[in-house]
Formats: C-alpha cells, structure tokens, sequence
C-alpha cells in the first residue's frame, strides 16, 4: 500500500496511536534501534507518522481489523474522505458541500418498517461503549455483548448529566425534551447518527450507519436515549 492514500488527519491519529501503543516495545531489536536512532524533533507531524508507521513499524498493517480485512486497509481515503482531506479542516465550499451531502444522503438506508425508537436502555449501554471498531494489538472481542458493539457517543458528546462526555461535539444533553418527537427530528436524528456528513459536510463525526459500525436497529435504540422522555438524556 502506498503511503501516499494518508491523509493528514489519518496520520496525526496514527502518531497518536503508534506513540501510545509504545514502538519501544518492538521485539526486532534492529528495527527499534533505527527508530531510536530517527531525530522526531525536526520531522513535520506527517513525516513522523509516516516514519513512526512505515519505517520504525509501530503498527501492524497486516494485523486483521474487527470488520474484516486488514488494519492498513483503515489508511485508505474513501471518497469523502478524499475530498473532505483538500479542506485541512476548513469549512466545506458550497460546491464540496453539495456534493459531500448528496453523496451522504444517497448512503442512507431506513428500516423498512419505517423509524421507529428502541429501547432507551440498550441505546444508553450502545453510546456509553467505548468497544467497536478499535484497531489494537488484540481485537475486541463481541461475542458475548447481547447488543454488539457500541457507538462511542460519550467520546465526543455531553448526553446525560450523570456521566460526563466529551466536548469534540455539542452537548446532546435534553436532546429530545428541546426538540420532541416530530417525524422530522425522528428522520434528522435517524440519518445524523448514519451519516453525518448529509447536514454536516466534512464533519468529525464518524459515519455510524453507512460505515457499518451501527445497525438500523442499534440506531433505533441510541435515538430512543436521546428522545424517549424516561431516558435520562431528557431527565
Ligand atoms: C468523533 C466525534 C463524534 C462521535 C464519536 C459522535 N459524534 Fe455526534 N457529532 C460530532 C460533531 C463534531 C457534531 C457536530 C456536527 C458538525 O458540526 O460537524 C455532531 C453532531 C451530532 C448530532 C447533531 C446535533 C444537533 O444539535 O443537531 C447528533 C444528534 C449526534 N452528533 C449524535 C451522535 C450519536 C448518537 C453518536 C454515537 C452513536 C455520536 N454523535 C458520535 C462528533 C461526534
């Protein structure tokens, strides 16, 4: 795979995990010495990613990742991701805009009996978990998780007041007390969760739904905390 396909945000996550993960604990000792012997100092973040993942072989591109296929295949730019990357986190120009939307809105598949909410309480196990789709040294294991793996919500977004979430997104807290029920947020909720980028073009936040890291039906379970009036994101 050419190291060409990263793009910047990739690799400034990549260092981030390499450098967590520990290249020291390599047990080619000849390819640890070389990465020791690598001046980090007055390398750009792209070049030491590269040097971290390719040269000093901090992570494992061959290892299998939780979806299938293998961990470097991660590395490899999707179309949005392609187009979204040209922006190094600016907003989106109308033209982008328009056609990263589109394509997101094309990604979306609804339940066939239409969208319905689940049950609040497997929605708050789903966006509390931290476990699906991790990239490690050993992969998650989900065979003994009733409700499969989870969506990361808390890692990025405030939802109830008894826990506390991050800040990457806005706060979810009283989602549905400030925002109801209506079909219309029902569809809003349903296609944000599956793929962001149909309202907010080149966003962070991942594509739960089209990427398959969420079912319809784990979905319909996360909306229910965000919307059920009992869920204590509405308490
Ligand atoms: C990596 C960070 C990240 C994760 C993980 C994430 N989100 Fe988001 N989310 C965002 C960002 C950032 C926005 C704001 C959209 C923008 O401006 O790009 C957002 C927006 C939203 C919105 C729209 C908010 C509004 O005011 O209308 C909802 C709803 C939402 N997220 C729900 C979820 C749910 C549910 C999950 C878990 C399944 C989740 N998010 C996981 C980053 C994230």
């Amino acid at each position: 795979m050419s190291s060409k396909l990263i793009s910047k945000v990739t690799l400034t996550a990549m260092t981030t995990a390499v450098l967590s993960a520990g290249i020291g604990s390599t047990s080619n000792a000849a390819e640890s010495d070389k990465a020791a012997a690598a001046d980090y100092t007055k390398m750009s973040p792209e070049a030491l990613a590269e040097h971290l993942i390719f040269k000093a072989k901090g992570f494992k591109l061959e290892q299998p990742a939780q979806e299938g296929g293998l961990a470097g295949k991660r590395l490899e730019q999707d179309e949005t991701q392609k187009i979204c990357t040209v922006l190094r986190g600016k907003a989106a120009d109308a033209e982008t805009a328009e056609k990263v939307t589109a394509m997101a809105r094309d990604s979306i598949r609804y339940p066939e009996g239409g969208i319905q909410l689940g049950d609040w309480k497997i929605g708050r196990e789903l966006a509390w978990s931290g476990f699906g789709y991790r990239i490690g040294h050993k992969n998650d294991d989900h065979s003994g998780a009733k409700n499969g793996p989870g969506g990361n919500c808390y890692n990025c977004h405030q939802l109830a007041t008894d826990r506390t979430g991050g800040n990457i997104g806005p706060t979810l807290t009283g989602y549905g007390k400030l925002r109801g029920t209506s079909e219309a947020i029902l569809k809003y909720t349903y296609d944000v969760i599956y793929n962001a980028n149909a309202y907010f073009p080149c966003t962070h936040m991942p594509r739960m739904g089209a990427n398959g890291m969420l079912s319809s039906e784990q979905i319909s379970h996360i909306m229910a905390y965000l919307l059920d009036p009992e869920s204590p994101v509405n308490k």
